[in-house]
């Protein structure tokens, strides 16, 4: 069995690249590929010695259909990085299953070229996933990415370390600075490039204005500003997806010639720009829904819980007081079954909040003691919120002229933030002091 066979495991699940220590913590059989432990035992010391140290940088060249490339690509990588960085970096390829198999002659370049790791993913399919698998198993301080048909000038990946040893948080091959450009685009593809980016612009400006060539395919980023960040790119734009979720200060640009593809064709199609609008969009919602989680530091989670506690106390206040009041069953009188009602649905919302909502908190405050306080103030909450939602109901229905059932509406979600907002801070808060 030649070390040729020698393939990595491509990860699953969650797309969240460890931080170097947690990567170094895995059981070491991940990144061990079955085959070595069958072979020599002298092939298991060389590969644990070579998987368990942290190296500099680790570059991610993602293939689709690339056998002609590959091996004129690894080989000018390998003649670069020997020299500026020996044994200190490595390339690892991540090609999904192309029908041309290009993983197969990347696996063959593994004995001639030590620093090389090949990954065929067969379950999954698409650039930017490729990209961040291949971040996963990395073992580099710096991760990078290059394209597989020597359109990216390698030589430009020595300016892009500088910059991050420099300091930056990520360094950028961009055609569109000072020494960069395309070789010959049409017209078109040209058009819809730019187009793109000030789509971009428009729709994600706080991302997409962070640099000058958005829709670039060739960067390297220090592993610790995207380490732990959970990704979800959609088609090819993996730089959209590391600016809008990572932490990143600090950006170099370097300027670079796009080269005409000589073997191979490019894989976009009109696919790739539905999905840039839709990443644009997802990207778009997640920054606005974090900044809003920033800003009010509010737990949607356990909002949304609440929110459907409250919508059960509805159903259980609705049927107590059908059970009081109508006059098919007890017929008391319409107050006293609508406080009782509404009690009862307090009480019900409490437990189910005290278990369910809050059940985190609670469980640091055991005994009944601590329970019924509980209890008590939630009621007092939920009390001054009644107040209230009668209080805004009057003042939207009389005081704006709005319509009865939209003011009641509103007034409801209002005494719903409240009672959740009070009742997070004052009912559930836990407290360190013995009380
Ligand atoms: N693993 C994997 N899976 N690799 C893929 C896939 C895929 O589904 N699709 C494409 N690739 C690989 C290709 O084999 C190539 O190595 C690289 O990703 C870029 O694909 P191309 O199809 O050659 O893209 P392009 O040249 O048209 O566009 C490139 O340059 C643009 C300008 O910088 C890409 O990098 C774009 O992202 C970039 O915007
Ligand atoms: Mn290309």
């Amino acid at each position: 069995m030649t070390e040729s066979s020698i393939l990595l495991i491509p990860p699953s699940g969650i797309l969240q690249i460890p931080a170097l220590t947690d990567y170094f913590q895995q059981p070491f059989q991940q990144s061990i590929p079955q085959t070595v432990s069958q072979t020599n035992p002298q092939s298991i010391e060389q590969s644990v010695s070579l998987n368990f140290a942290p190296i500099t940088l680790s570059l991610v060249i993602p293939t689709y259909n690339e056998a002609k490339n590959i091996h004129r690509l690894v080989q000018q990588l390998a003649q670069l990085l020997d020299q500026k960085l020996p044994k200190n970096y490595e390339l690892i390829v991540v090609d999904d299953d192309s029908p041309d198999r290009t993983w197969e002659i990347a696996q063959t370049l593994v004995h001639e070229y030590p620093q090389l790791r090949v990954m065929r993913r067969q379950q999954e399919r698409g650039l930017s996933t490729a990209v961040i698998r291949g971040w996963q198993v990395a073992r580099g301080e710096v991760i990078g990415v290059i394209d597989g048909d020597l359109q990216h000038p390698p030589e430009v990946l020595l300016q892009l370390l500088a910059a991050i040893q420099g300091g930056a948080d990520l360094a950028v091959a961009s055609r569109h600075v000072e020494g960069g450009g395309v070789s010959d685009w049409s017209p078109t593809r040209r058009f819809l490039s730019r187009g793109a980016q000030f789509l971009g612009l428009l729709i994600l400006p706080r991302v997409v204005g962070r640099v000058s060539d958005p829709m670039s395919g060739y960067f390297m980023l220090r592993r610790s500003a995207i380490a732990g960040q959970i990704l979800s790119p959609v088609g090819y734009k993996i730089l959209l997806e590391v600016i809008g979720r990572g932490n990143i200060e600090t950006i170099a640009e370097v300027g670079y010639v796009f080269q005409e593809r000589l073997e191979g064709e490019s894989k976009v199609t009109w696919k790739q720009y539905v999905e840039y609008l839709r990443h644009l969009t997802r990207l778009r919602l997640s920054g606005k829904l974090s900044r809003l989680r920033q800003h009010l530091n509010w737990p949607i989670g356990r909002f949304m819980r609440f929110g459907l506690v409250g919508l059960s106390g509805v159903f259980v206040d609705m049927a107590v007081f059908y059970l009081l009041s109508d006059p098919s069953a007890l017929n008391w009188a319409l107050t006293r079954s609508k406080i009782i009602a509404a009690e009862v649905a307090i009480i019900n919302n409490f437990l189910w909040n005290d278990r369910w909502t809050f059940g985190d908190l609670s469980s640091k405050q055991q005994g009944w003691r601590k329970r019924i306080k509980r209890l008590v103030k939630f009621n007092l909450i939920c009390l001054g919120g009644l107040i209230l939602n009668v209080l805004l109901l009057n003042l939207l229905f009389n005081a704006f002229g709005l319509n009865r059932y939209v003011a009641n509406l509103i007034a409801i979600a209002a005494v719903t933030l409240w009672n959740f907002w009070l009742n997070l801070k004052l009912s559930w808060r836990v407290t360190d002091t013995k009380s």
